[in-house]
């Protein structure tokens, strides 16, 4: 049985709560669910330039997406939903750290809920490490940035925004990846490169705000080098 305890966080594409499964005769465990907004409810609309290169289905459901009709929006909040959750599994196969991805049902996915102690991890973004832990959250953003590199993947809109990290309480911290449902392949995508450095800036120039001495173009090399 699955209780909700009520939304974590809203975002500009899709709401997340926060759900109790309970299983008969085992342990009930949490479990973050994503529900992506119909499209007519989104504050942000994703450019085109990200799909650009994917191949689609060409169905019926692809010309209702196109029209917009309110059953293309239902689908279109569906599709991300499946799209991130594909992600999720294929990302989490490669050993990058991802929330564990358990299920999707038509716009929702549940996956691990990214927890410190009994609350929602923070964001990078709202963290303030100490140097030590700063250059061990960066060792580990090079290591699932070149794992993504390695499967010829981008995360495309990556940034301090969309890390969590969980025990910043202790001395080696751990950095989990969210939100990515628009990860973009580098070999069909025009716009790949493009976008993976802008992701090797938005983190590398947060790192060296924070004392960091770090280079976004030599993490953009690396990370190009595991992928060719
Ligand atoms: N698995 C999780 N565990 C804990 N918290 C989570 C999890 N997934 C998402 N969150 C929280 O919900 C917020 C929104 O999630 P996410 O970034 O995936 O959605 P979004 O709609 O793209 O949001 P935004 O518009 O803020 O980018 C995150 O910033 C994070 O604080
Ligand atoms: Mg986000």
């Amino acid at each position: 049985m699955d209780t909700e305890f009520g939304i974590l966080k809203t975002g500009k594409e899709a709401d997340v709560f926060l759900l109790e499964r309970a299983v008969p005769g085992a342990e009930s465990c949490l479990l973050a669910a994503k529900r992506y907004r119909s499209a007519e409810h989104r504050l942000f609309h994703r450019a085109a330039s990200y799909t650009e290169g994917r191949r689609g289905r060409d169905s019926r459901e692809n010309r209702a997406v196109r029209v917009k009709s309110g059953f293309g929006r239902q689908i279109e909040a569906s599709r991300w939903a499946e799209a991130e959750f594909v992600t999720l599994k294929r990302l989490w196969a490669a050993g990058v750290r991802v929330p564990y991805p358990v299920q999707v049902d038509g716009r929702e996915i549940l996956m691990e809920f990214i927890d410190q102690g009994d609350q929602a991890a923070p964001r990078l973004a709202n963290c303030d490490p100490s140097p030590e832990q700063l250059r061990w959250l960066w060792a580990q953003l090079v290591e699932a940035m070149i794992r993504l590199g390695a499967q010829q993947l981008a995360h495309g809109d990556l940034s301090p925004f969309n890390v969590l990290v969980k025990g910043m309480d202790g001395p080696e911290p751990e950095l989990v990846i969210i939100d990515v449902p628009q990860v973009l392949d580098l070999v069909s995508n025009p716009n790949g490169v493009t976008y993976l450095h802008r992701d090797c800036r938005n983190m590398a120039d947060w790192f060296v705000r924070r004392g960091l001495d770090v280079d976004a173009e030599v993490l953009l090399a690396e990370v190009l080098s595991a992928a060719w």
